[in-house]
C-alpha cells in the first residue's frame, strides 16, 4: 500500500516535473479500451475520436447555437455517448488519470456552449442514449434521466394523464439535465414554480464513481445545490424524481400585439403592475420586437402580449377584463387547447401539430445566438419605457423577453434552492440577440448591440449585485481563469446572490479538488 502511494508521488511529480503532455484522442481511446475492458460496458463501442467517421455528426446533434459550430470551435477530444452507468465510470477514470476536463451534455442548449466547447482539453460525456422517462400515475410522480428533453418528459406524461403536467421551459428540446441544474422556468411558475421547486430526489455519480441514488445518500446540501446551483459543479446527475401537477383539461392561450402607434407603452405600464400580481393560474409574457412602421422605411417595436390561463377562455376573459382591461381582450382572441398542445404552441408550432413531434429532439432552423439577462424590482416609469422602446429601435436586432414573476415565485423562500430570484421581482427580461449570417463581423456587431441595451438598461434593472440567470449564461458578466474564489464570486452572487457561499461550501466539501469544472463554475474555498 504505502509502496503503491510512493510510486505514484513519484509519478505525480515526474509528470509535473516534464509538464504532462497535452493528451490526444489516441491516448484518451487507449484509456478507454483499458479502462473500460470489462465486457459488460465495452466502452469503446460508445467513444467517437475526431478520426471517426460519425464525430461530426454526433458531435452536432446537440448543438442548437451556431455560434459554437464553426470550424474554429475548440472540438472535445472524444465523445462519450454512455448508455450505461458502467461507460460513465470509465469515462470518469480517464478524465482524472489524464487530467483534462469532462464536460457533461443532455441537450446541448447551454448559451455559452459549456456542455461542447471548452478552451482547455476536454471530452463531452454525452447524456443523449440516456433517456428514459417513467411516470408513476399512483404517485403523481415521475423519474426523468437526464438526457431525456423536456419535450419527451411532457408527451410521457399527457400519454399517460391529460390533468397532469409538469412546470418547465418553453422551449421543448431543452435537456433535463442541464435546464433543471439552473432552475428551469416555464409558462406555470406563477402557480407552481420553477422545475426545481417540484423536484423531489435525484442520483448522481461524483468524481469517484461513486453514484449516489438517492437524496439521503447525496446528502441534502448536495441535493439542494444541484436544484438550480448548476449541477456541473458537483457531479454527474443521471436523472431526477419529480412531482407531477395538476392542469386543468382545458387551457387558454392567446397573442395580442400592439405596436409604439397603438398605444404599446401605456399597455406596458399598465403589464408592470398587474402581471406579476394577477391570478397565478395567468402567465402574460411581453415580447418585443422590431417590426416597420406606418411611414416607408420606418422601424417601430411591436409589443406582444402573449398569455395562457389555467383554465377556460370564459374565467380568462373575466380575470383579464378585471386586471387588465386596457388589453381588450375578445373571446375571438382566445384559443382553448389541451395543457400538451399549449406546450407545442408555446414552443411555437403552428396550432394542429401532432404531438409526436415533442420525441425528435432535432432542432430545427438553427441559428447564432447570445442571451443577456436582467430582473426587475421596481416598475419602469412611462417615460423609462418609452426611452427603452427608442432604444430597441435604434440599437435594432436586440429583442426581449419579460417574463412576470410574482404568484408562487414570491413564496418561496429566497434560499429553498440556490436560484435566489423570488420575492420581490416583478419580472426577468431576457435579452434575445439572434442571427442567421455567419462572419466575424456579424457576430461582433450583433454581440456589441447586445451590450450596448444592456449597458444602456442598467438605471431601470438589479444592481449591487445586478442579478443574472444561470439559464440565460452569459460569459460577459464574469468567467473562471484560474478558478479562484474571487474570479468565481463575481458572477456568482449575480446568479445565486446570498446563496453563493453556500455553494461555494458544499463545494469544497464534496469536490476539494475541483475536478467539475468550467468557466462559470462554483470555486473551492481556500483558506
Ligand atoms: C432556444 C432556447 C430556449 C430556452 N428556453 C428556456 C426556458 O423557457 N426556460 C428556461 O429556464 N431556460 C431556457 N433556456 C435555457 C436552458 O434552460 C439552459 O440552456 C439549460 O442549461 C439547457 O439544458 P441542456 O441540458 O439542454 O444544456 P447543456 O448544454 O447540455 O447543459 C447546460 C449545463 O448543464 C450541465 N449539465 C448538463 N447535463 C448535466 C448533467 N446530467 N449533470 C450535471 N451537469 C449537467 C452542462 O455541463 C452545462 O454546464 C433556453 C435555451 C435555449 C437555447
Ligand atoms: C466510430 O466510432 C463508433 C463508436 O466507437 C464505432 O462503433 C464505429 O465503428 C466507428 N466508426 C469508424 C468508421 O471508425
Ligand atoms: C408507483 O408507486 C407506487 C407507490 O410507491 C408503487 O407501489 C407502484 O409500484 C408504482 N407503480 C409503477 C408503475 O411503477
Ligand atoms: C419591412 O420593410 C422592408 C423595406 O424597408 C421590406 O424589405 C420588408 O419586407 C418589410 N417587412 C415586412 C414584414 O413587411
Ligand atoms: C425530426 O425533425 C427534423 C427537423 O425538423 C427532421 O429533419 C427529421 O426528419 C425529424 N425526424 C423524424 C424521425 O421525424
Ligand atoms: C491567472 O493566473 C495567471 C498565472 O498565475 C495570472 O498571470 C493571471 O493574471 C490570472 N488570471 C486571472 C484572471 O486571475
Amino acid at each position: 500500500m504505502e509502496k503503491l502511494l510512493l510510486v505514484s508521488l513519484l509519478l505525480i511529480s515526474v509528470s509535473v516535473a516534464t509538464s504532462q503532455p497535452i493528451p490526444d484522442p489516441a491516448t484518451f481511446l487507449r484509456c478507454i479500451v483499458r479502462e473500460g475492458s470489462n465486457p459488460q460496458t465495452f466502452t469503446s463501442a460508445v467513444t467517437y475520436i475526431p478520426t471517426n467517421s460519425s464525430f461530426t455528426a454526433v458531435l452536432r446533434r446537440r448543438i442548437p447555437n451556431l455560434r459554437f459550430d464553426k470550424p474554429t470551435t475548440q472540438k472535445p477530444l472524444a465523445i462519450v455517448t454512455a448508455t450505461t452507468q458502467g461507460h460513465i465510470g470509465t469515462a470518469l477514470a480517464c478524465a482524472g488519470e489524464l487530467n483534462i476536463q469532462v464536460r457533461i451534455r443532455s441537450g446541448g442548449h447551454d448559451f455559452e456552449g459549456l456542455s461542447y466547447t471548452s478552451t482547455v482539453p476536454f471530452f463531452v460525456l454525452d447524456m443523449f442514449s440516456l433517456r428514459h422517462v417513467d411516470v408513476n400515475l399512483t404517485e403523481k410522480t415521475a423519474w426523468v434521466d437526464s438526457g431525456a428533453t423536456i419535450g419527451e418528459l411532457y408527451y410521457r406524461i399527457a400519454e399517460k394523464s391529460n390533468v397532469l403536467g409538469f412546470p418547465a421551459g418553453l422551449c421543448t428540446t431543452l435537456g433535463v439535465g442541464g435546464h433543471f441544474s439552473g432552475g428551469g422556468y416555464g409558462t406555470m411558475m406563477r402557480k407552481y414554480g420553477l422545475s426545481v421547486d417540484n423536484v423531489v430526489g435525484s442520483a448522481i455519480v461524483d468524481s469517484n464513481r461513486n453514484t449516489y441514488a438517492d437524496r439521503v445518500s447525496m446528502g441534502e446540501d448536495r441535493f439542494w445545490a444541484i436544484r438550480g446551483g448548476g449541477a456541473a459543479s458537483f457531479g454527474l446527475v443521471l436523472g431526477y424524481k419529480i412531482r407531477l401537477v395538476t392542469v386543468p383539461e382545458k387551457v387558454t392561450v392567446f397573442s395580442i400585439g400592439k405596436t409604439v402607434g397603438e398605444g404599446a407603452v401605456d399597455l406596458l405600464v399598465k403589464w408592470q403592475s398587474f402581471a406579476h400580481s394577477t391570478d397565478r393560474n395567468l402567465f402574460v409574457r411581453v415580447t418585443l420586437t422590431l417590426v416597420n412602421g406606418t411611414k416607408r422605411g420606418e422601424k417601430t417595436v411591436l409589443a406582444s402580449f402573449i398569455g395562457m390561463y389555467l383554465g377556460r377562455s370564459d374565467k380568462t376573459l373575466n380575470v383579464m377584463n378585471r386586471d387588465f382591461p386596457e388589453l381588450k381582450l375578445k373571446k375571438t382572441d382566445c384559443t382553448e387547447m389541451r395543457w400538451i398542445d399549449s406546450v407545442l404552441f408555446w414552443a411555437g408550432y403552428p396550432i394542429g401539430t401532432p404531438t409526436s413531434v415533442l420525441l425528435n429532439s432535432t432542432v430545427e432552423n438553427k441559428l447564432f445566438m447570445k442571451r443577456k439577462s436582467d430582473y426587475v424590482k421596481r416598475p419602469i416609469s412611462r417615460t423609462g419605457l418609452g426611452l427603452i422602446l427608442k432604444k430597441l429601435v435604434e440599437v435594432e436586432k436586440v429583442e426581449m423577453n419579460w417574463n412576470p414573476y410574482g404568484g408562487r415565485m414570491s413564496e418561496i423562500p429566497s434560499s429553498r434552492t440556490p436560484f435566489p430570484h423570488r420575492a420581490g421581482n416583478l419580472f426577468n427580461i431576457e435579452y434575445v440577440i439572434d442571427w442567421s449570417e455567419a462572419g466575424d463581423n456579424v457576430e461582433k456587431d450583433h454581440l456589441a448591440r447586445g451590450r450596448e441595451m444592456y449597458e444602456f438598461m442598467s438605471p431601470y434593472v438589479s444592481s449591487n449585485p445586478r442579478e443574472a440567470f444561470l439559464n440565460y449564461r452569459d460569459l460577459d458578466i464574469g468567467s473562471s481563469v484560474n478558478s479562484t474564489y474571487e474570479e468565481g464570486k463575481i458572477y456568482g452572487v449575480k446568479y445565486y446572490k446570498d446563496n453563493f457561499e453556500r455553494l461555494v461550501d458544499i463545494k469544497s466539501t464534496y469536490d476539494e479538488i475541483n475536478f467539475w469544472r468550467n468557466e462559470q463554475s462554483i470555486p473551492v474555498r481556500r483558506s
